[in-house]
């Protein structure tokens, strides 16, 4: 063989087992959707009745329990950081800006962790009980059910300045919430596709003040209906709350992109994706077709729900998803 086609030969020899270590390594890493299907296998049916009665109860818990699977992922990966409380020895993600007097449903994974306890003691993660509780909120609120990725682990730690970093502010503009989800692997077309999350649930005043009081594209009615519950000081009327989707707050449907061609978002960041220019054309895209919409959607959250996981041996099975073991 001539010196030159030997050569060439080793490099491909050299990069199929560079190749090969690297497939390897993200085969560790992998999910997967029967995880627990031998280990625990009435899960999936424990999660949907816990979520069932949460959402029969308050429809908007379906939301709530989304959002706290999105705050999770965005902060380390979803490790059930999120979930933990402050303690003397750790200062968990709660009281951070994003989150404080904001989240909510923690009794809600909670209750549905202690019936997975009593039915499977020491196998089920909370990172994994949150992902499964997050599709079938949506799924309950009308929208589409996916396969759940499976065998995140649960961190000993948690970060409050990852959480007031990383999470995106209501105030961001479109190119920093491009810039947001680039940072985690999700394009612009993910980072549409799971602001359509906010077709369901509610705001605070203290989250849309600044938008009905300060921006110019917003439909005038709409902004005069949202000042009447919310002043234009902070104070009083702060945790005053609006739904994300002026159409259908408990219904998981395309209303909250038709809101926003119309300029009826409620965020400034909201309508950051219509008429800036940067991705109004996926906007308008899931505004005329609500099942590309719900499809994109699938494909994002399952993203999402990729990040950073723990596995193998890193981490741990928590009893209580409120504190390490
Ligand atoms: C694109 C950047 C995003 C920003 C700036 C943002 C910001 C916000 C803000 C400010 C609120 C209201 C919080 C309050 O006033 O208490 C909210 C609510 C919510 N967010 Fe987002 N969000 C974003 C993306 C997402 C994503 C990706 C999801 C899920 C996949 C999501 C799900 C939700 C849900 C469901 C609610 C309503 C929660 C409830 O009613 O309890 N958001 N978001």
């Amino acid at each position: 063989m001539a010196p030159a086609s030997l050569l060439l030969t080793r490099v491909a020899a050299a990069t199929v087992a560079v190749a090969c270590v690297v497939a390897l390594g993200a085969m560790a890493q992998q999910l997967s959707p029967t995880f627990y299907d031998a280990s625990c296998p009435n899960l999936q049916s424990i999660v949907r009745s816990g979520m069932a009665a949460a959402v029969q109860q308050e429809p908007r818990m379906g939301a709530s329990i989304l959002r706290l699977f999105f705050h999770d992922c965005f902060v380390q990966g979803c490790d059930a950081s999120v979930l933990l409380d402050d303690s003397a020895t750790l200062t968990g993600e709660k009281n951070a800006a994003p989150n404080a007097n904001s989240l909510r449903g923690f009794e809600v994974i909670d209750a549905i962790k202690s019936q997975v306890e009593a039915a499977c003691p020491g196998t089920v993660s909370c990172a994994d009980i949150l992902a499964l509780a997050a599709r079938d909120g949506v799924n309950l609120l009308s929208g589409p059910t996916w396969a759940v990725q499976l065998g995140r682990r649960d961190t000993r730690t948690a970060s409050q300045s990852a959480a007031n970093s990383n999470l995106p502010s209501p105030s961001s503009s479109a190119a920093a919430l491009v810039s947001a989800f680039a940072s985690k692997g999700l394009d612009s077309r993910d980072l549409v596709a799971l602001s359509g999350a906010h077709t369901i649930g509610a705001a605070r005043c203290a989250s849309f003040r600044s938008r009905i009081y300060n921006d110019s594209n917003i439909n005038a009615g709409f902004a005069a209906k949202r000042k009447q519950i919310c002043g234009p000081q902070s104070g009083g009327t702060d945790g005053n709350l609006a739904p994300l989707d002026a159409m259908s707050s408990v219904k998981f449907d395309n209303g909250y992109f038709r809101d926003l061609v119309s300029q009826f978002g409620l965020l400034h960041s909201d309508q950051e994706l219509f008429g800036a220019g940067v991705v109004d054309s996926v906007t308008a895209r899931y505004a005329r077709n609500g099942a590309a919409f719900s499809s994109d959607f699938v494909t994002a959250i399952v993203k999402m729900g990729n990040i950073s996981p723990l596995t193998g041996s890193s981490g741990e099975i928590r009893a209580n998803c409120r504190k390490p073991n």
